[in-house]
């Protein structure tokens, strides 16, 4: 049997080989951070993305994050451990369901959450994330918006803005099963804990929490709080990266873990099978890649 070591050592020499450059998003195993050259959400995730100089780009995340990649690096290959890494948001949404909405309301933009196929991003006037949605949406000059595919963070959104948002309602089930009840049952035992929570929660979760904000935005939070009890609302995966970065806090999350299984997809081996055969890629047909482009850069450009 090869031993973990071993792989490490492999996907090392693989990588050098290669001259490739490994993306993780901030619920990746613990493993698979370790070895990567940039963690980050999914803003930083497709800002590393655009910038980087390797020729081949292995993401460790779920599909529409390596699009995006796809999207923003033509020229390049863009890999995907596991093609079957799904994200259950980004299928409530597709270019059919926009384009219905778009003829019934024709004076409105479409703002669509990162959290979605190409296709859907194709049909889409502006992108977004958790990072800069807020952003995103005040920078709008259309009259009405349409917001999709996330309700909880569109409702998150129109609160923050006080823009009068269409907004289509997908949501993350990962996000979307943490509950009031939950949070306060935390809020009990830790009563002086700081709380933050991710926008993908639900209105009444958002309302206990003292800052909501994207993943990587909670490492901001936490280091200018100075607190050593924080309560996450957020996919558990966060808890690991959180406490390598501030080991003398404490990361308390929902009793009922919340787990996204399509982000544990990844393994050291399949990065290895990856980077040796250069399979499985993630390509977006031309035609569909410069609209969702499109609306990737309008995003990029807003900040
Ligand atoms: P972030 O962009 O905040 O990392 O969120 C991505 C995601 O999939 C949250 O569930
Ligand atoms: Fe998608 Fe939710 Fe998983 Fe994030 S946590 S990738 S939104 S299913």
């Amino acid at each position: 049997m090869q031993k973990k070591g071993d792989i490490k050592e492999r996907i090392e020499e693989l990588r050098r080989e290669r001259k490739a450059v490994i993306l993780a998003h901030n619920y990746q195993p613990p493993e698979i951070q370790d070895l990567a050259d940039y963690t980050g959400d999914s803003l930083g995730l497709a800002r590393k993305a655009a910038e980087v100089e390797a020729e081949i780009i292995v993401f460790c995340g779920v599909h529409f994050m390596a699009e995006t990649s796809a999207i923003v690096n033509p020229g390049k290959i863009t890999l995907l451990p596991e093609p079957g890494a799904g994200c259950s948001l980004a299928n409530t949404v597709t270019p059919e369901g926009i384009v219905t909405l778009k003829n019934l309301r024709p004076r409105a933009a479409v703002v669509t959450y990162v959290n979605s196929s190409a296709a859907v991003k194709a049909v889409s006037d502006y992108c977004c994330t958790s990072g800069n949605a807020v952003e995103v949406v005040e920078a709008v000059e259309a009259p009405e918006i349409i917001f999709t595919p996330d309700g909880n963070l569109g409702r998150y959104v129109r609160r923050v803005t006080g823009r009068e948002l269409i907004i289509w309602e997908g949501c993350c089930p990962v996000h979307d099963r943490i509950t009031a009840e939950m949070v306060r049952e935390r809020k009990s035992e830790f009563p002086s804990a700081l709380v933050i929570a991710h926008p993908e929660c639900r209105e009444e979760v958002l309302e206990l929490a003292d800052v909501v904000t994207s993943t990587s935005g909670m490492f901001r939070v936490v280091e200018e709080s100075g607190a050593r009890e924080v309560i996450v609302l957020t996919e558990a995966g966060m808890g690991y990266p959180l406490g390598k970065r501030f080991p003398g806090v404490r990361f308390i999350f929902p009793v009922a873990e919340p787990l996204c299984p399509d982000m544990k997809l990844i393994t050291l081996e399949k990065v290895e099978r990856t980077l040796r055969e250069l399979e499985p890629r993630v390509t977006v047909p031309e035609n569909i890649r410069l609209g969702a482009l499109l609306a990737v850069e309008r995003m990029l450009a807003i900040g």
